[in-house]
């Protein structure tokens, strides 16, 4: 008897909480945007495809429009698909949806740093990086001559490969990865070192993992798959290994400060930490500027040498495109002169075949999550405080409007019918408004620098027919991962 009465307690309190649930999803998504119903706790989870999410937003907005809601573990989700959409959360609201949405796999590094920051200190820390990288030379003639000495390095490991076939994530990573390091911490690191290798490994797992269908069911439901083994650990052990290599750089660069002659980004950051030491909330904490200095470290790193990677697969399926580029590299810069920026203006084939490259490969589909920094009326929704909203870019880079065929490369797509340069505002690779990529100028400048350089001097030979190369990622999440190669770089001359 006492057994069915603790049996009936407790399907009427199972009952409850279900009720409950249905209830309090119903009630606090009265006025949010439309979207499929929710089952209680799973919420939207079986209509979005693990495997490419992107792709299952593409098939929502068909059915619910341009502004949708998911339910995803406990969160609100609102996607922004198409131009009007993304441009007007962006831009038009950009400073009711500047807030950050939570990345669990970033756990570390919340509301710290810029990237993963969405608490009091992200403006500050955001602005004041923002200057620093300026003054440092993220503007233009310093970074424009940092990469080009970075440039001569990039070309001896190509050379080194003699002819053979190599894998070329982590030599053409060694470009990026020491512009950066030069920036954040005025150091250099050959190419075979194990520290550049180790760090860069890191970044390079942590963003495909981060693209695994695991990884976005983590971030969903991080507080049920939190305690059990998975790759998500593997993640965050990788982020604590990065953090801790900052941190100990930062207090390297802290004990032999000089506040009047900072060498670097690190101790722009580290004067701020001088100058705020008495006040009762400091912004630049130790914490804080080892947290920056690994978000730009990461980004600053993988995004670039992804694109490269990828830009150069691209090229091998498509010789023809690589013999233009030669042919325009050869007429504008000659064989031995470094490219310099000034050569864009008249380098509008090369200026096109790396924004098409930017667009093709999709590099952060659905952008970083934004959230809503307050209560906020959106298109006659009202959109409470602390939603996610998810503003898609790759419904603007495949907008099959702005760019006809999208799914397929096609340079022409940036090029008018005199051949110049085409701008388009759909090109929001780097997203836009108050969270728009911190380091826009300073990717353009590498991508165009490095890819002129290796084209100047070697061609490029695949190991396959080009015919048989699959452009498809291998996973798509986080960002697009392009597919495992090798290839040959020989010498032009
Ligand atoms: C091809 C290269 C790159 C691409 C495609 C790219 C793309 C992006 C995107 C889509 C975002 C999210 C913007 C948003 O939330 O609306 C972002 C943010 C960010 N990027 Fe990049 N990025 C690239 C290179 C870089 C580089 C070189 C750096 C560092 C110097 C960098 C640093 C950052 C930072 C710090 C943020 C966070 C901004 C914030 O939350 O306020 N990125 N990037």
């Amino acid at each position: 008897m006492a057994a069915l009465g603790i049996t009936v307690a407790l399907l009427v309190w199972v009952a409850t909480l279900l009720l409950v649930s249905i209830w309090k999803q119903i009630y606090s998504s009265w006025k949010l945007p439309p979207g499929p119903f929710p089952l209680p706790i799973l919420g939207n989870v079986f209509q979005v495809d693990l495997k490419n999410i992107p792709k299952s937003f593409t098939r929502l907005a068909e059915r619910y429009g341009p502004v949708f809601t998911l339910h995803l573990g406990s969160r609100h989700v609102v996607v922004l698909h198409g131009y009007k959409a993304v441009k007007e959360v962006l831009l038009t609201y950009k400073n009711e949806f500047s807030g950050r949405g939570e990345i669990p796999a970033f756990q570390e590094f919340k509301d710290k740093g810029v990237i993963f920051n969405n608490g009091p200190t992200w403006r500050d820390t955001r602005r004041f990086s923002l200057t620093v990288l300026r003054d440092y030379g993220m503007g233009k003639q310093r970074n424009e001559e940092r990469i080009q000495r970075e440039t001569h390095f990039l070309l001896e490991a190509l050379r080194k490969t003699q002819g053979q076939p190599f894998d070329p994530t982590f030599v053409i990573g060694g470009g990026p990865f020491n512009v950066i390091a030069d920036i954040l911490f005025h150091e250099h690191f050959d190419y075979e070192d194990k520290m550049c290798l180790r760090l860069m490994h890191l970044f390079n797992e942590n963003f495909y993992l981060l693209s695994t269908p695991w990884l976005q069911l983590y971030n969903y439901f991080s507080s049920y798959l939190r305690y059990l083994p998975g790759s998500h650990r593997k993640v965050m052990k990788n982020v604590s290994e990065i953090k801790a290599y900052t941190l100990e750089r930062v207090k390297e660069h802290h004990k032999s400060l000089d506040p009047n002659c900072p060498r670097d980004f690190t101790d722009s950051l580290l004067v701020e930490l001088e100058k705020e030491k008495h006040s009762a909330e400091p912004v630049f904490t130790l914490e804080n500027i080892a947290v920056t200095t690994a978000d730009m470290f990461f980004a600053g790193t993988e995004t670039t040498s992804t694109t490269l990677r990828y830009g150069l697969l691209i090229l091998l399926k498509y010789p023809e495109i690589e013999e233009k580029l030669h042919k325009e590299i050869d007429r504008v810069i000659g064989p031995s002169r470094i490219p310099a920026i000034k050569d864009r203006l008249e380098m509008p084939y090369m200026d096109a075949v790396v924004h098409e490259i930017q667009r093709f490969i999709n590099l952060v589909p659905s952008n970083l999550p934004h959230a809503a920094t307050q209560d906020t009326e959106f298109r006659g929704y009202v959109i409470p405080k602390g939603t996610v909203l998810i503003p898609t870019l790759d419904s603007l880079l495949y907008d099959d409007q702005e760019f006809p065929d999208p799914e397929e490369f096609k340079p022409e797509h940036f090029l008018n019918e005199n051949g110049k340069f085409k701008y388009s505002d759909h090109f929001k690779a780097f997203s836009a408004g108050k969270r728009v990529c911190v380091g826009e100028g300073l990717a353009r400048m590498e991508l165009f620098l490095f890819l002129s350089a290796i084209l100047q001097h070697f061609n490029l030979k695949s190991l396959v027919d080009p015919k048989d190369i699959d452009l498809s990622p291998i996973t798509i999440g986080f960002g697009s991962i392009p597919p495992h190669y090798k290839l040959c770089v020989i010498p032009r001359s």
